[in-house]
């Protein structure tokens, strides 16, 4: 059962892992974090069956003790069994360490450009890998028979970074993608033109180039998307899934603005179309 709609424009959650979805075999969590800063990020855990599975976890200093006692509340932190690292950015890997040392067994999940660089937060590569492949085909099957689909993203904004789509909850855990820096922060977006103004500026400076963007929608239209949870900002619910994709397809960012194309190039362009 989705329970977006019942949280819709709740400011505070009482401190604590939220369920957005909770079914007897698969549950999805919103774990935290309660950050003084516009720029705070999710964490999310999906417990389904003995897999428990870590989104993304954060900072040493500025997330792990919250997300540490915040999972200890839904399972012993050391029985997590994968952490997903949709890309290399410190608001997203530098705690990775300390879950090592503590779910010792964890298999990394994330693509091998990603790879390459995570050992640098300073722990040995000799660890459990599962790559994310450019092909997306790369799944992971869950006890209760559904699958985990993980999806790259390219160079947004992360060259080789990538998204998770669950397929029984709908969600697509999506990092920066449908991120927001918001002061005026809800679980669920409730508003959203005031939502969609939030979006704007974390897109344009953070992702490449509405190419990137273009060929990231149609690689994903065929999922059948219930919510975006993105690592900063609210949960977009499914009433504004397509709009805020509709959006998105239009929005100028990155090289676009900063090398925006000649007055001869624009001409010839639109003599071509
Ligand atoms: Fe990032
Ligand atoms: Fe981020």
């Amino acid at each position: 059962m989705n329970h977006l709609d019942q949280l819709r424009g709740v400011r505070d959650p009482a401190p604590g892992p939220v369920p957005l979805y909770s079914s007897p075999e698969h549950t999805v969590y919103w774990i935290g974090c309660q950050e003084d800063s516009p720029f705070r990020c999710n964490v999310y855990l999906i417990i389904d069956g003995d897999m428990h599975i870590l989104f993304d976890p954060g900072s040493k200093m500025h997330h792990f003790p919250q997300v540490f006692e915040r999972v200890s509340q839904v399972c012993p932190p050391e029985s997590i069994t994968h952490v997903v690292l949709h890309h290399q950015d410190p608001d997203v890997c530098d705690s990775i360490p300390d879950w090592l040392a503590i779910a010792k067994n964890a298999t990394l999940v994330c693509t091998p450009r990603c790879r390459v660089l995570l050992p640098y937060y300073g722990f040995s590569a000799d660890v459990p890998w599962l790559d994310v492949s450019p092909n997306d085909n790369t799944l992971l099957e869950l006890p209760s028979g559904k699958v985990l689909n993980f999806i790259t993203s390219p160079f947004l904004h992360f060259p080789e970074a990538c998204v998770t789509f669950d397929e029984t909850s709908g969600f697509l855990l999506s990092s920066d993608i449908g991120a927001a820096i918001e002061h005026d922060w809800r679980i669920v977006v409730d508003d959203w033109d005031t939502h969609w103004k939030a979006m704007v500026p974390f897109h344009v400076f953070y992702m490449a180039s509405n190419r990137a963007m273009q060929g990231f929608l149609h690689k994903i239209e065929p999922y059948p998307i219930e919510a975006i949870l993105p690592q900063h900002g609210s949960v977009i619910p499914k009433i504004h899934v397509k709009t805020a994709m509709a959006r998105l397809k239009e929005l100028p960012c990155g090289i676009d603005l900063l090398y925006p194309a000649s007055n001869i190039e624009q001409a010839l362009q639109a003599l071509s179309r």
